[in-house]
């Protein structure tokens, strides 16, 4: 079970837009789009950029360095489909969004 971390709270990710946190050892990359919140590994399986500075754009995130694109929804590259980026379950709790890692703890 993943263990749900606050992150931001609403309004503090601008729409179409990413950022990006430290949670549970990981560095995860979190997008709003039309309301929704969806969260990635912020690390580009390709070769490692940041994602959460990439324009989001037709529900996927363009990373900076190639230009090739990841599904917010499932991660995986359009350009490669066989290169997917870790996603994370998101949900907002009151005012406060949060994204679902395993810590390992526990
Ligand atoms: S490092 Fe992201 S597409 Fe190449």
């Amino acid at each position: 079970m993943p263990e749900f971390i606050t992150v931001a709270r609403v309004g503090e990710i601008p729409e179409g837009r990413g950022r990006t946190f430290a949670v549970g050892g990981q560095t995860v990359a979190v997008f709003r789009v039309n309301g929704d919140y969806f969260a990635l590994d912020d690390f580009c399986p390709h070769m490692g950029a940041s994602l959460g500075t990439g324009d989001v754009c037709d529900g996927a995130v363009v990373c900076d360095r190639h230009l090739w694109a990841f599904n917010l929804s499932d991660g995986v590259c359009r350009e490669a489909p066989t290169m997917k980026a870790q996603t994370f379950d998101v949900r907002v709790q009151g005012d406060e969004i949060q994204v679902g890692v395993t810590t390992g703890a526990g």
